[in-house]
């Protein structure tokens, strides 16, 4: 073997080796899952019918254990019910009872009161009962639990010997993570006394879901736009998670919260890094991580002075969506009737590193908004003449729009000539559609993030440092704004897109966002 060969071989094995083990190695491998919060919003609407259809379609070990946790009382049969509810309301459509009923087989309940030892005590017990015949390989605790009780669950595993051992327990934590830097480097350092880091989970569903993977699929899967991806090509990015669907009985949450800790903190900062990262050396979680982080460390600092000029809150009043009548925010049940959280977020950032200097990046983000969507849209430059003449002056820049959801596609606006004498352009789309291509919908975020836990692969959940940067990005605003309220606030209707100071972000740098 020469020398040439035995370089790619090396650099070839580990690129392989970083890509995950496959999915049939699961069948294999029974594991307990146990859910603090078992009988949750998150668990009902999310986890427990994502197991349910993984387990259907047998991708997950049939002797597997789920065991959900909760502070009230409530029999294996009673639990049973909730798990056969939440799989109708919010499973993968119709069912077979026989399917539901071996699934049901496999869950059980357990009481325990996260600040009180004797729970842990049960919950040890069960663990050894459930592994006693050494078939278990693994073991994963799953937070769906409010912030505040991540410190007692916690330190109660740890308490009970429930943090390690031969099953190597794993620990998926649920966004929030903490309220500013601060609270989430004490979490951070709480869950590392007990836990080593690649034993933590930190789960942003946004990275679960396909179109999101997608984005550095196509960054890294293709030579000809990377040549372009920078600030010699590309004018600005848009990033928009714009959502009709208001707090859904969450206000005593949302209203200490706010949009920028519900959203922008996590779900857009994470698009903004795959779109602007550079090419890590090699698909592997600490590889992936490191490279989104630096992004993070590169986000221009915000003074007050910036977040005056450059970002923009707002919440939302009454009006109409799809010819529904929508109550104000502040007349939601449990907002304060005078709060001054913010629903909607707009802002401009930058990326002060070699690639994206002086390129502006806005986000925007808010409830209640006209429509559903989440999209990033590259614009790229003018051409650098206006080489036929006036029509130049309308001609629409390239754009590339990644539609994350609910349109699952990718559509690259181009220009070409209209038929006829004139040199008149006419803006045409090459466009992918996920669901039309592959005849299928894509799989639901959870799916791919709960698999990957069971596999070991942390590329897809944030790591301790990367959540703290991410604080370090917006905690300036959060505080700024708890300083000063709003004095315009509702300042947009329900059903709109959003306040007139967001339109005006982008006309004073001569843009506009795409319609929402
Ligand atoms: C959650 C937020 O993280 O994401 C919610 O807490 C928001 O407020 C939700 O509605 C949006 O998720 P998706 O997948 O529907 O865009």
């Amino acid at each position: 073997m020469g020398q040439d060969d035995a370089y790619r071989d090396s650099v070839e094995s580990r690129f392989l080796a970083a890509c995950d083990a496959p999915l049939y190695d699961l069948h294999n491998k029974p594991f307990v899952l146990v859910i603090f919060g078992g009988r949750g919003d998150l668990s009902r609407r999310k986890l427990l019918p994502t197991l349910f259809g993984l387990y259907r379609e047998e991708k997950l070990a049939r002797d597997s254990y789920i065991l959900g946790v909760g502070r009230g009382e409530m029999s294996d049969e009673e639990y049973r019910g909730v798990v056969r509810k939440a799989i109708e309301e919010f499973g993968p459509g119709p069912v077979e009872q026989k399917e539901v009923k071996a699934f049901c087989e496999r869950v059980s309940y357990l009481r325990a009161d996260a600040g009180a030892g004797e729970g842990y005590e049960r919950l040890c017990r069960r663990i050894s009962a459930i592994a006693a015949d050494g078939r278990i390989e693994s073991l994963i605790y799953y937070l769906a639990v409010p912030p505040s009780l991540i410190q007692p669950i916690t330190e109660g595993l740890f308490e009970r010997g429930l943090c390690a051992g031969a099953l190597m327990p794993k620990i998926i934590v649920e966004k929030p993570f903490g309220s500013d830097k601060a609270s989430a480097s004490k979490l951070n350092q709480l869950i590392l006394r007990h836990f080593d880091e690649s034993q933590v989970y930190r789960i942003d569903h946004y990275l679960g879901k396909e179109t999101v993977q997608n984005i550095l699929f196509f960054r890294f899967g293709n030579s000809i736009f990377e040549p372009l991806w920078n600030r010699r090509y590309i004018d600005h990015v848009q990033i928009t998670v714009a959502e009709d669907i208001g707090i859904e009985g969450r206000g005593a949450f949302y209203d200490e919260a706010g949009v920028v800790r519900d959203i922008v903190q996590n779900h857009t900062m994470q698009l903004l890094a795959l779109v602007a990262m550079e090419p890590p050396s090699g698909f592997d979680a600490n590889l992936v991580r490191d490279e989104k982080i630096k992004v993070f460390r590169a986000i221009r600092p915000m003074s007050n002075e910036y977040i005056h000029r450059f970002a923009v809150r707002g919440q939302y009043g009454s009006g109409k969506i799809e010819g529904q009548t929508i109550r104000a925010y502040r007349e939601e049940d449990g907002v304060a009737s005078d709060s001054n959280t913010p629903t909607f977020f707009a802002g401009k950032f930058y990326i002060d590193n070699w690639r994206w200097a002086g390129v502006p990046f806005y986000l925007r983000t808010g409830k209640r908004l006209a429509r559903r969507v989440t999209e990033i849209c590259v614009e790229f430059k003018q051409p650098p003449l206006r080489l036929f003449g006036r029509v130049c002056d309308t001609i629409e820049p390239n754009s590339l729009v990644l539609a994350i959801q609910p349109k699952e596609e990718m559509s690259l606006q181009l220009n070409v000539k209209r038929p006829g004498v004139g040199n008149e352009p006419l803006a045409i789309n090459m466009n992918f559609d996920y669901v039309k291509s592959f005849e299928m919908n894509t799989r639901p975020a959870y799916e791919r993030l709960l698999l990957d836990c069971l596999k070991g692969d942390l590329t897809l959940f944030a790591r301790a440092d990367e959540v703290e940067a991410m604080w370090d990005v917006v905690d300036p605003i959060i505080a700024r704004w708890a300083k000063t309220p709003a004095e315009d606030f509702p300042n947009y209707e329900a059903g709109s897109e959003g306040p007139g100071a967001s339109a005006e972000l982008m006309k004073a740098d001569g843009r506009a966002w795409r319609r929402i």
